[in-house]
């Protein structure tokens, strides 16, 4: 892509110095552990223990996890990632698990704290000429733990600060999820001051669901990552939209990460299912099912991200969102990095993805241009 269609990665995360430090202090799941000498571990890089299903006590805590080096807290590390994969902008955004395991009283203190370092990080590269052009936004976080009050005064004071572009949030809410009714009054701010939500799992499924821990085990992250994250995002949206969220709240605008989960394959299947549902007040029975066709919702509230790395996923995701306009590109940095020692050369996660936007539309140079870039420049407002 030239300069004049830049490449935009929307899905791109890091861990600021000070989260590290959080998560450096403490000794429960979510943390980061730094093997010591009596670990007699072969690696000495610290541990990033995030998922319940990393801290398996029948492993040694310098083998749990996954090692968590410079790509996570440098804006160095980002930059070179990005001139490596010609990307010219990137809106990076707190990863998982955000602030949800905070206590109420830290919670807003915290929030302010990363959102105004990776505001004041963005504006200070996006100044610096020897940056080459590389242009850095962000997607702040919410105290989600404090009082709503807290939630809603972060979301009003983030619409002031220059480079952050919305907001990153996970399934839970409030601690209820996404359907929770007492989220009215943040989903009210939300829409209010049209901020965008990128949605992003964390949980997934708990390991029964896989067949118990020892079946997870055997393969690592792959069912956690595979299937729990996508089944968690498809979960949390499917409970929005039939509590009514996007009836009561139809100007909310979410981003959902890795394509929206399952979503784009199984929306018909959730609208045939709520069309035959005798319970619904529409069909005779008592309670008020969703307004909105899911495709509405889909085709107004929600935009995809590109993170699918496959085209049949990615032709499902253009196909539910409408049309190329609401679909992203994103990376996923710097989790999925190379596993051997090639650290300079392109990340196949990285290239998959590429090559499923290029294989779905060889032939349509501007439907490229806009998942690339295109579309995150005007939904997001990007000078670049
Ligand atoms: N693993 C995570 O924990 N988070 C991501 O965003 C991707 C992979
Ligand atoms: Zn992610």
């Amino acid at each position: 892509m030239s300069a004049s269609h830049p490449i935009v990665d929307i899905h791109t995360h890091m861990y600021p110095p000070s989260y590290i430090k959080l998560l450096a202090s403490r000794t429960t799941v979510p943390y980061i552990y730094q093997p010591t000498e009596s670990d007699n571990s072969d690696t000495s890089d610290p541990r990033l223990i995030i998922l319940a299903s990393d801290d398996d006590p029948s492993r040694p805590k310098a083998l749990r996890g996954r090692p968590v080096d410079g790509t996570y807290s440098s804006f160095d590390e980002k930059r070179a990632f990005m001139k490596r994969h010609g990307i010219s902008c990137s809106v990076i955004s707190l990863a998982n698990p955000w602030l949800d395991f905070l206590d109420p009283g830290s919670a807003l203190k915290t929030a302010q704290e990363i959102n105004n370092d990776l505001d004041s990080a963005s504006a200070e590269n996006n100044a610096s000429p020897s940056n080459e052009g590389l242009k850095l936004y962000a997607f702040g976080c919410l105290p989600l733990s404090a009082p709503s009050q807290d939630i809603v005064s972060e979301i009003r004071r983030l619409k002031t600060r220059k480079h952050v572009k919305g907001v990153i949030m996970g399934t839970t809410g409030l601690g209820k999820g996404l359907d929770d009714p007492a989220l009215d009054e943040v989903y009210s701010a939300l829409a209010s001051t049209s901020t965008l939500v990128f949605l992003h799992p964390h949980y997934g499924l708990p390991d029964s669901a896989f067949g118990g821990p020892e079946v997870v085990a055997r393969s690592g992250h792959v069912l956690p990552l595979a299937l729990g994250f996508p089944l968690e995002t498809t979960i949390a949206v499917s409970r929005m939209y039939l509590a009514g969220v996007f009836d009561r709240h139809p100007q909310l605008q979410f981003l959902l990460a890795h394509s929206g989960g399952t979503i784009p394959f199984l929306a018909g299947r959730i609208e045939s299912c709520v069309a035959h549902e005798r319970e619904f007040i529409a069909n005779g029975g008592s309670k008020q099912g969703p307004q909105r066709s899911i495709w509405d919702v889909l085709h107004t509230n929600i935009y995809l991200d590109a993170v699918i790395y496959g085209q049949p996923g990615l032709k499902a995701a253009i196909e539910a969102a409408g049309s190329v306009d609401r679909v992203m590109f994103g990376t996923d940095h710097p989790f999925f990095p190379p596993l051997g020692d090639e650290k300079d050369s392109k990340w196949l996660s990285v290239e998959s993805n590429k090559g499923a936007i290029d294989g779905c539309l060889s032939q349509e140079e501007e439907a490229k241009r806009k998942i690339l870039g295109g579309n995150a420049m005007s939904v997001l407002g990007l000078d670049l």
